[in-house]
């Protein structure tokens, strides 16, 4: 079966919900895509949930492509998005396409998603022009937190406005849909309305076209910092180390591994062996 389409994502809105979860290696991705999920994200979340880094700030396009290029070996049907990670989209034209055209060529991507609303309306027009599908995500920004913090946003009517006008802008340079990540539900359900492209939530309501959350933390897989609007359908971290622990303790007891994990061999066969040495 072909990948999803742009077309398809376009046509589920005011139809179906769509719902998008991070993906950053081959396994999951298989999971993922087996489960049915039609869109997922190689977020740039990556940096903290992969890789231990403190925030987005330090993921590069190397990290971004290496996992992407895993989760799409990983996916048959799901619609593979990359995230650009800070300033790799931010210093020229130039630069912001030939960084995208690496997550479609070299990552094998269907599409590329980037932070900021109007301000980043050139850029996404120029992706779009040359053929790569754009996604947007406004609110709570994480590559922008040194400047505007870690916060929900659109709670003032300066920015409520400010975000109705990013999606705005960004549904008119192309964009294919839109991430309102921490935005008040209201808010969310209002811009929904306004364009005529799927919104994303993240921390931003039921009103939004779709939803998308951090696979580690619908699984319950990281335990540094668990995000309020994230819920946790299982706990994998309590799992993992419960069974860890009972490996761990039948190594050291002998009781792992049995035969039933072993290999044999004809008796004649190693009498044979045992006879050469
Ligand atoms: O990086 C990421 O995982 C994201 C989602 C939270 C939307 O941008």
């Amino acid at each position: 079966m072909p990948r999803i389409t742009i077309a398809e994502i376009r046509a589920m809105k005011g139809k179906e919900k769509v719902p998008m979860l991070t993906a950053y290696d081959y396994t999951t991705a298989k999971l993922l895509d087996e489960a049915g999920v039609p869109l997922i994200l190689v977020g740039d979340s990556l940096g903290m949930v992969m890789l231990g880094y403190e925030s987005t700030i330090p993921v590069t396009m190397e990290e971004m492509l290496h996992h992407t290029r895993a989760v799409v070996r990983g996916s048959k049907r799901a619609m593979v998005i990359g995230d650009m990670p800070f300033m790799t989209y931010h210093i020229s034209l130039a630069e912001a396409l030939r960084n995208a055209a690496r997550f479609i060529q070299e990552g094998g991507a269907q599409a590329v998603k980037l932070e900021g609303g109007e301000m980043m309306a050139e850029t996404v027009h120029r992706l779009v022009s040359c053929g790569i599908p754009v996604m947007g995500h406004i609110g709570l920004t994480p590559q922008s937190a040194l400047q505007i913090g870690l916060k929900a946003q659109g709670r003032t009517p300066e920015e409520a406005l400010r975000l109705v006008k990013d999606a705005l802008a960004l549904e008119q340079a192309g964009a294919f849909a839109i991430v309102l990540e921490s935005v008040p539900f209201a808010l969310a359900e209002f811009i929904t309305q306004k364009v005529a492209i799927p919104t994303i939530g993240i921390g931003a309501g039921p009103g939004t076209d779709g939803q998308v959350q951090v696979i580690h933390d619908m699984l319950g897989s990281y335990t540094d910092f668990v995000p309020r609007h994230a819920k946790q359908y299982v706990k994998l971290a309590d799992l993992i180390r419960k069974a860890v622990a009972e490996y761990t303790q039948e190594v050291k007891a002998g009781t792992f591994p049995t035969e039933a994990h072993s290999y044999k061999i004809d008796p004649h066969v190693l009498e044979e062996g045992k006879k050469r040495t």
